[in-house]
């Protein structure tokens, strides 16, 4: 090394790592995590920027220095002196990015099967993605379906996705974790939320027209809070006054993430107002009751101005039972009389 580089090498590399040390830590670029395989993950991603912090300060160090210093006169057309390499320097620079690398690796690995493991008492959760909407099917309550995912704080939860058309991609930014879903297979994913609250549920994969609306709710609750709403939502669907089965499949569905219906306070601005049902069974020419069956068992059946066909699930209707889907017509009819 040249006498005297030290110090601008030095200087600039400083400058450098500073600059991109700032930018690292100004911005909120993680959310706070929310689950026990976040809180693993998040320290794993930091490991991971220092260490291109520091990278990246060396070779803009080494590149700046020469630039300035080695810089050719405006007129000089010679060409540069031939250099056949450095030995003890190749070997220094494959070295360190091998530790470096590895050392991520067996870090990775580690919060990998960590993640992995389940907890005792694991909690069975069925995902199935389809253009353009969730449903979440709980095996323990005897495949009790809803729209918004709600999960007990501090137990290990087993999510299994499938697919019914194309690529989707499961992701709760505060979970830290991402799972593809795909016809076909099955995947999965470990979670065991620590914090109670709200979250998003985002599909990642460009799937469709819909895509960008793909979304709903997890919601971490007490584990007495969730027992209670399981075993309350399970009779309230199976319930014999079909507006308090129809009220109960309208909310677990999440269906007022896209419509409107004063009843149930929903206010959805990317499907049809459903208090305006009556008006659109008219136009439609069918009676009420027949119009509103056929728009969730056939969605693309009839398109009310202003909306786009394709965006409503097409098996929607075909995923709800007999009782189901009879509790949501009555509701939908009594609830957009009074609307
Ligand atoms: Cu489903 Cu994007």
């Amino acid at each position: 090394m040249r006498r005297g580089s030290i110090a601008p090498l030095l200087g600039i590399g400083i400058v450098a790592g500073g600059i991109a040390a700032a930018v690292a830590l100004a911005l909120p670029w993680l959310p706070t995590p929310a689950s026990n395989e976040a809180d693993r993950i998040d320290p794993l991603f930091w490991f991971v920027i220092v260490i291109c912090i520091v990278v990246f300060a060396v070779v803009i160090a080494v590149m700046g220095y020469s630039i300035i210093r080695f810089r050719a006169a405006p007129d000089d057309d010679s060409d540069g002196p031939p250099v056949h390499g450095h030995t003890g320097l190749e070997i220094v620079w494959t070295l360190i990015p091998t530790l470096l690398v590895t050392t991520i690796g067996i870090y990775s690995a580690i919060v990998l099967s960590r993640n992995d493991a389940l907890g005792a008492n694991v909690l069975h959760v069925n995902v199935t993605a389809q253009q353009f909407a969730w449903s979440f099917s709980y095996p323990d309550a005897k495949g009790l379906t809803t729209g918004t995912l709600r999960l007990p704080k501090d137990r290990s939860v087993l999510l299994t996705f499938t697919s019914k058309d194309v690529i989707h991609s499961f992701w709760v930014p505060e979970f830290s974790q991402k799972q593809d879903t795909v016809p076909g297979i099955s995947t999965s994913v470990h979670i065991t939320p620590n914090r109670l609250g709200t979250f998003t549920v985002i599909c990642t994969e460009l799937c469709g027209l819909g895509h960008s609306i793909m979304r709903t709710q997890a919601i971490v609750m007490t584990p007495a809070a969730f027992d209670k709403w399981l075993h309350g939502q399970a009779s309230a669907v199976s319930s014999p006054d079909s507006g308090v089965a129809g009220a109960a499949v309208f909310k677990n569905n999440g269906c007022g993430a896209c419509h409107t219906l004063s009843a149930a306070g929903a206010t959805g601005k990317a499907g049809p107002d459903l208090d305006k049902l009556a008006a659109y069974a008219t136009s439609a020419g069918k009676p009420l009751e027949d119009f509103v069956r056929q728009s969730i068992v056939d969605p693309n059946a009839y398109i009310e101005k202003g909306y786009h066909p394709n965006l409503m699930p097409a098996t929607f209707g075909k995923a709800l039972s007999k009782q189901e889907l009879d509790g949501l017509v009555q509701y939908l009819i009594s609830s957009s009389k009074k609307g």
